[in-house]
């Protein structure tokens, strides 16, 4: 479904803000499959997620959704295949608009423009039972502005919009980051009922270990731009969040020793 090969990318190459961001990522993940990412800041995540997406074109490799090679494509031709939802609430949905018009405009996501800002009219019972299953009583809401909601009832329409018309891929960069904890189980739990509904391959990046393990089928955690874990299976079932924190302490020790030694060689030479 995706297919990952090889992939890098390098920010501000030659200078000295020079990033290597992505050093050769090859990961497969089949259609169907929910994939949570973890990694310490700056890891290679988000540029990760970006890079599926289409934000910019890699350095180096592949992609191939839905055994099209993407590899080249601008990000509004991959925009029908991928559905994303960010860590700020306020974007992907119009703040002005109702419930029902940004509804109305995430249905025709792809199509031609100039169709108008339809009330949704024909679309209401879609609406009002899609909106009804996130149980947030918002189905009696559906002409308020979506400005008017909280964090966390905008991220549960911004993911109904994201997988309303059940796109290839489902990209999700810390969805929750920004809730409290119960509007952020709330979402999760939504996030999980949609993914499995539909079926959608999802990626989903996460600092909270316990979303890490309790959600997916498969986990990878990333280090500089690489992919040096991968969990499946049994293997992933059986892992607790104080697993996954004690590999973040052995990279991070790693990481120091490496300081420690490359501080040392410098001061031998200097
Ligand atoms: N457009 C860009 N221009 C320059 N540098 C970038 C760009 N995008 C990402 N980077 C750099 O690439 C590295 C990886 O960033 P990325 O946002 O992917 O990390 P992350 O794993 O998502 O971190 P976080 O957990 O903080 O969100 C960082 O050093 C970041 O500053
Ligand atoms: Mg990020």
């Amino acid at each position: 479904m995706l297919d990952i090969r090889g992939l890098r990318k390098t920010f501000n190459a030659g200078t000295p803000n020079e990033v290597r961001s992505l050093r050769g990522i090859d990961l497969s993940i089949p259609e169907g499959m929910f994939l949570v990412v973890i990694g310490s800041n700056g890891s290679g995540k988000s540029t990760l997620l970006n890079a599926v997406a289409g934000s910019f074109l890699p350095d180096e490799g592949s992609l191939h959704i839905a055994g099209q090679d993407v590899t080249r494509w601008p990000e509004h031709r991959r925009a029908r295949l991928v559905g994303r939802v960010f860590q700020n609430p306020f974007s992907g949905t119009a703040p002005t608009l109702s419930i029902a018009q940004n509804l109305s405009l995430a249905s025709r996501r792809g199509m031609r423009r100039g169709l108008g800002l339809a009330q949704g009219g024909e679309q209401r019972p879609d609406m009002l039972s899609r909106v009804r299953s996130l149980g947030m009583a918002l189905e009696e809401r559906l002409d308020n502005a979506i400005g008017s909601l909280s964090g966390g009832q905008r991220q549960a329409l911004t993911l109904l919009m994201a997988t309303w018309l059940k796109p290839s891929l489902l990209l999700l960069d810390e969805h929750t980051a920004a809730l409290d904890p119960r509007s952020a189980e709330q979402v999760m739990r939504i996030t999980q009922q949609v993914v499995s509904r539909d079926r959608l391959t999802t990626l989903m990046v996460t600092h909270s270990m316990q979303h890490a393990v309790t959600y997916g089928d498969r986990l990878v955690m990333m280090h500089r731009g690489q992919v040096i874990h991968d969990f499946e299976g049994a293997e992933k079932r059986r892992l607790r969040p104080a697993d996954l924190l004690a590999r973040f302490e052995e990279v991070r020790r790693a990481d120091l020793l490496e300081e420690t030694a490359a501080d040392l060689l410098r001061r031998r030479y200097v």
